[in-house]
C-alpha cells in the first residue's frame, strides 16, 4: 500500500460484555463497516477498529451473579461477539479488548501523564453514580433520583477519588463545539452539547475504590481507572499510543461512530483528555439515533430484544445490512416492526433487484445465447438510462460524504427501478420476434448489462455478497471490482453470463410474519426467564417457592453418576464477618474436618455474623474456588428457599462427614 495515499480511521463504541449484541449495537457497526468499506473502495488506506469494553462495577455485579469471575464472563460473550461479527463480514482491521495487556498498559502511561501535566489530583468524591451507564451525576443533573441518560435510579457514592481537572479545558471545549460544525454531527446534539458545557464542567471524578474489577491507578492500587477513561483512550491504544507510535501517526485522528446517548463522552470528556495529552482531537463524532421497539427501548432484561442472529439465518446477512442501513435516517430514531423489515426486504431486494438480475440474465441467454452483445443502433430512451446510470457514483458519494447512508441506497435503487422502467419501455420480446430489430435488441441487452454491473459496484461497500452473486451472474465474478468502473459503459460486450440461484427469494409476508412472532415470543420468553432467575438470585434465593416437590424446580433429571459428581460435606461455621465491599454477602471461616476454609454466601439480608457462627451446614466442597467482590469463596454454604427467606441445613453429624 503506497503511503501517500490518504488514511480514514473509523471506529465504533466498544461494546460492553454484559450481554450477547442485539439489532441496535450491529446497527452501529454495519454502518462504520459500510463506510470503510466505501472508503477503501473510494481509494483510503482504511483502518477500522471495533471491540469490547470489559471492566466497570457493571460487569463486575454480573459475573458475580453468574458466580464467575469477571474474566471468564467477559471472554464468553466476548467470544460470541466476535463470532456474530464474523458471522456479519464485518471488515474490522483491529478489535480491542480493555482488558488486554496492551491496553492496559497504555492506559495506566495516559493516566501518568495527565497526572504528571497536573490534570489529576486526589479528592473525595461525592454523588450519584449511574451503574448501568456508568457515569457520575451532580444532585442537580439528577435531581429526580433517576439518570439522565437512560432514566434508572442513580445511588449515592462517596469515597476517595482522582479527579480529572476538565474545568481547565471548558473554553477550549466550547469554542471546539462552536466554531468547528462538523465536528459534531448532527446539528442537534451540537446544540445540545454546547448547552451542557456552557452549564459549567465540574472536574470528573476517574477513579473507584469500591469495587476492583479495574485497571488500576499506577500510583495508588486501592483505585481503579474510572471505565470511561480507561475506555475512550481505546481509540489510541489500539493504535500504539504512546509506546508504539507507527500506526497511531498514520491514522490518527480518526471518525467516531457512537450513540446518541454517548455523545456526551465522546464530544466533551474525550476531547478533553486529548487536550490534556496535547494530542489531536478526532475529525469528526458521529451521533446515531437509536432503534426502537413498539414498546420504547431494547432491553435484554426485560426481554424485548431482536437478535441479529435470527434474521440473518432466515433471510442472509446482505438482508439485514440492507434494512438498517436503507430504513433509518442517520442521527435519527427509528421504530423496528417485522412487518416493515419484511417489506423492505420484498420490495427493494426480491422485486426491485432480484428480478431485475433474474430478467437480464434469462433474456441475454435467450436472445443472445449468453454472451452480452456489442451496441447497435441507439434510440433517446437510452441516454437517459446511461446518464443515470454513470452518474449514480457521484451521487452516492455525495451522500455518503454526509453519512447518509439511506440516500446513497436510495440513489442506487433509483438506477435499479430504472432499468426495470427501461425493460418495459423497450419491450424486448416484441424487438426479439422482428429479425430487422435486432440491433436494437442488442443495444437494449448490452445497455442492461452495463447497468447491472455499475449496480454491481454501487452495492459493494454496502452488500459485497449480493454484489459478488450479481457479477458471478454477468461472468465478470474474478475481475476487481473498480469503483471508477462505474463511470463507464462500455465493458460488458463478449461477457457470458449465466443465469443462478434467485439472489432474494420473494417471501410470503404473512407466513413470514407468523413465523417471526413465534420465534420472537420463545426469545422473550427464554429471556424473561432468565431476567427473573438472575433477580432472584441477586436476592440471595430461587424463585420458586419451598413446596415445589421433588423435579418441579425447572431443573433436568440427572443420574446417579451425575450427583456422585458433587461433594458435600458437614461443616461447622467457626466465624464470620460481613463482607468489607458488598452488603448482601457474609464471609464465614468453616470448619470442614481438618481444613478450615473461607465461604461467601448472600445471606446477609437474613442472618448477622452473629447467627451464623456455631451453626453445622451442608457444604458444597468440591465446587470450583472464586472471588466474590474480592473475597476469596471456597464452596458453597447450602440454605433451603421457602420463598421468602434461605433457612439453615443444619445437622448434628460431626463437620468432616461426607453426605450421600
Ligand atoms: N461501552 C460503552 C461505549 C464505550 S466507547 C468508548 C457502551 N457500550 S454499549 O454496549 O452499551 O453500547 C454501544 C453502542 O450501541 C452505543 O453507541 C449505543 O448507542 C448502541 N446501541 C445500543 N442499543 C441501541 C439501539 N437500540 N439502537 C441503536 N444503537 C444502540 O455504551
Amino acid at each position: 500500500m503506497s503511503e501517500d495515499k490518504k488514511t480514514f480511521y473509523i471506529t465504533t463504541p466498544i461494546y460492553y460484555p454484559s450481554a450477547d449484541l442485539h439489532i441496535g449495537h450491529t446497527y452501529c457497526t454495519v454502518m462504520a463497516d459500510a463506510l470503510a468499506r466505501f472508503k477503501r473502495a473510494a481509494g483510503y488506506d482504511v483502518r477500522f477498529l471495533t471491540g469490547t469494553d470489559e471492566h466497570g462495577q457493571k460487569i463486575q455485579t454480573i459475573a458475580e451473579k453468574n458466580g464467575v469471575t469477571p474474566q471468564a464472563y467477559v471472554d464468553e460473550v466476548v467470544s460470541r461477539i466476535k463470532e456474530l461479527w464474523d458471522t456479519m463480514e464485518i471488515s474490522y482491521d483491529d478489535f480491542i479488548r480493555t482488558t488486554e495487556e496492551r491496553h492496559v498498559k497504555r492506559v495506566q502511561d495516559i493516566f501518568m501523564k495527565m497526572h504528571a501535566k497536573g490534570d489529576i489530583y486526589k479528592s473525595e468524591y461525592e454523588g450519584l453514580y449511574c451503574t448501568p451507564c456508568e457515569s457520575f451525576w451532580t444532585e442537580v443533573q439528577a435531581a429526580d433520583g433517576k439518570c439522565p441518560d437512560c432514566g434508572r435510579p442513580v445511588e449515592k457514592a462517596k469515597e476517595e477519588a482522582y479527579f480529572f481537572r476538565i474545568s481547565k479545558y471548558q473554553d477550549r471545549l466550547l469554542d471546539l463545539l462552536e466554531n468547528n460544525p462538523n465536528f459534531l454531527q448532527p446539528e442537534s446534539r451540537r446544540n445540545e452539547m454546547i448547552n451542557f458545557v456552557k452549564q459549567g464542567l465540574e472536574d470528573l471524578c476517574i477513579s473507584r475504590s469500591t469495587f476492583e474489577w479495574g485497571i488500576k491507578v499506577p500510583i495508588d492500587e486501592k483505585h481503579v481507572i474510572y471505565v470511561w477513561l480507561d475506555a475512550l483512550t481505546n481509540y489510541i491504544t489500539a493504535l500504539g499510543y504512546p509506546d508504539i507510535p507507527e500506526l497511531y501517526e498514520r491514522y490518527w485522528p480518526g471518525v467516531h461512530l457512537v450513540g446518541k446517548e454517548i455523545v456526551r463522552f465522546h464530544s466533551i470528556i474525550w476531547p478533553a483528555i486529548l487536550m490534556s495529552l496535547d494530542l489531536p482531537l478526532p475529525k469528526h463524532v458521529l451521533g446515531h439515533g437509536w432503534i426502537l421497539l413498539e414498546g420504547g427501548k431494547m432491553s435484554k432484561s426485560r426481554g424485548n430484544v431482536v437478535d441479529p442472529v435470527t434474521l440473518i439465518n432466515r433471510y442472509g446477512i446482505d438482508a439485514l445490512k440492507y434494512f438498517l442501513l436503507r430504513e433509518y435516517t442517520f442521527g435519527q430514531d427509528g421504530l423496528y416492526t417485522n412487518e416493515v423489515m419484511l417489506n423492505r426486504l420484498n420490495y427493494d431486494l426480491a422485486n426491485d433487484l432480484g428480478n431485475l438480475v433474474n430478467r437480464v440474465i434469462a433474456m441475454i441467454e435467450k436472445y443472445d445465447g449468453g454472451i452480452v452483445p456489442a451496441e447497435g443502433e441507439k434510440e433517446g430512451t437510452d441516454a437517459e438510462l446511461i446518464e443515470m446510470a454513470v452518474n449514480a457514483a457521484e451521487r452516492v458519494e455525495a451522500h455518503m460524504d454526509k453519512f447518509g447512508f439511506n440516500l446513497a441506497l436510495e440513489e442506487i435503487w433509483k438506477l435499479i427501478r430504472r432499468t426495470n422502467k427501461y425493460i418495459d419501455e423497450t419491450a424486448p420480446w416484441v424487438l426479439a420476434k422482428d429479425e430487422s430489430l435486432k440491433g436494437r435488441l442488442d443495444t437494449v441487452m448490452h445497455n442492461l448489462a452495463e447497468s447491472i454491473r455499475i449496480v454491481s459496484v454501487l452495492i459493494n461497500p454496502f452488500l459485497h455478497n449480493t454484489s459478488e452473486k450479481i457479477r458471478e451472474q454477468l461472468g465478470i465474478a474474478g475481475e476487481p471490482v473498480d469503483w471508477q468502473d462505474t463511470k463507464k459503459f462500455s465493458i460488458m460486450t463478449g461477457k457470458r453470463v449465466k443465469k443462478g440461484d434467485p439472489i432474494f427469494p420473494r417471501l410470503d409476508i404473512d407466513k413470514e410474519l407468523a413465523e417471526l412472532e413465534a420465534m420472537t415470543a420463545e426469545q422473550m420468553r427464554i429471556a424473561k426467564e432468565k431476567a427473573e432467575k438472575d433477580a432472584a438470585q441477586a436476592k440471595g434465593g430461587n424463585s420458586k417457592k419451598s413446596d415445589a416437590k421433588a423435579g418441579e424446580s425447572g431443573k433436568p433429571q440427572i443420574t446417579i453418576d451425575d450427583f456422585d459428581k458433587i461433594e458435600l460435606r458437614v461443616g461447622e461455621i467457626i466465624s464470620c464477618k460481613k463482607h468489607p465491599k458488598a452488603d448482601r454477602l457474609l464471609v464465614s471461616q468453616v470448619k470442614i474436618g481438618e481444613e478450615t476454609r473461607q465461604i461467601v454466601s448472600g445471606v446477609a439480608e437474613f442472618y448477622s455474623p452473629e447467627d451464623m457462627e456455631g451453626k453445622r451446614v451442608v457444604v458444597a466442597a468440591n465446587l470450583k474456588p472464586a472471588k466474590l467482590r474480592g473475597e476469596a469463596s471456597q464452596g458453597m454454604i447450602l440454605f433451603a428457599d421457602n420463598g421468602d427467606r434461605l433457612e439453615f441445613v443444619t445437622t448434628d453429624a460431626p463437620d468432616g462427614g461426607l453426605v450421600k
